[in-house]
């Protein structure tokens, strides 16, 4: 199968909070899918964390008799936590992040001082390569590096479908900030033009759309 004539399912999940899009990606013909960039709720007043967005997702799963292959993160996320290790334990899927996280998480520790955290990305079961190809059910992915809004973003290409998250915003919003330890504006127009370079057939899905203006998104 080429990769453009590859066209997963994709479903977006819109959390009104933090503006995230999270994604299913499914193989229309295993029913296997990818869960990318799920949120885990917190709220700040209280401190409290609850699992709403992820249970969403994994009633959507249950609903359309998916399975689920891999959990996957972009990138550490700034505004919100990722709901991934509590999808493994619901659904038994390996959790995937870019192998650059570790160089990320060594920048944390020095700057916030945290003398016993583990900078060793060992809090997923997979980090990936630039490069690195998988699958889900038959749809070929592959990694692409796209560091700039932080030094370990990365791109999944799984068959026609590209997820970017912060790497692009939706048009009326330009791009992520490059400005967090490790950002780099110039790197971030590097990694954009990669993603331009894919083919043309390509479908970008953005991580967040900010309704600027207050364009609505009339889905959530
Ligand atoms: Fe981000």
């Amino acid at each position: 199968m080429s990769v453009v004539a590859a066209r997963p399912e994709v479903t977006g999940f819109f959390d009104k909070r933090t503006f995230s899009i999270q994604y299913v990606v499914a193989d229309p013909a295993t029913r296997k899918c990818a869960i990318i960039d799920p949120v885990l709720d917190y709220d700040e007043k209280s401190g409290s964390l609850a699992t709403r967005n992820a249970d969403r997702i994994l009633d959507f799963i249950a609903e359309q008799d998916l399975s689920v292959e891999w959990v996957l993160d972009t990138h550490p996320h700034a505004d919100h936590f990722s709901a991934a290790p509590y999808l493994k334990e619901k659904t038994g899927a390996p959790t995937a992040i870019g192998d650059r996280i570790v160089e990320v998480q060594e920048l944390w520790k020095e700057i916030y001082n945290w003398p016993d955290f583990l900078a060793d990305g060992s809090q997923w079961d997979k980090l990936f390569a630039e490069g690195e190809t998988f699958a889900v059910g038959e749809l070929p992915g592959r990694i692409l590096f796209s560091p700039g809004h932080t030094l370990a973003s990365i791109t999944y290409v799984i068959g026609d479908a590209a997820f970017v998250h912060d790497t692009l915003f939706m048009p009326d919003s330009g791009t992520a900030r490059a400005d967090f330890p490790g950002g780099s504006a110039r790197r971030l127009w590097a990694s954009i033009q990669e993603i331009l370079a894919l083919p043309d057939e390509t479908r970008v899905f953005t991580g967040h759309d900010y309704q600027p203006a207050g364009r609505c998104r009339c889905r959530s």
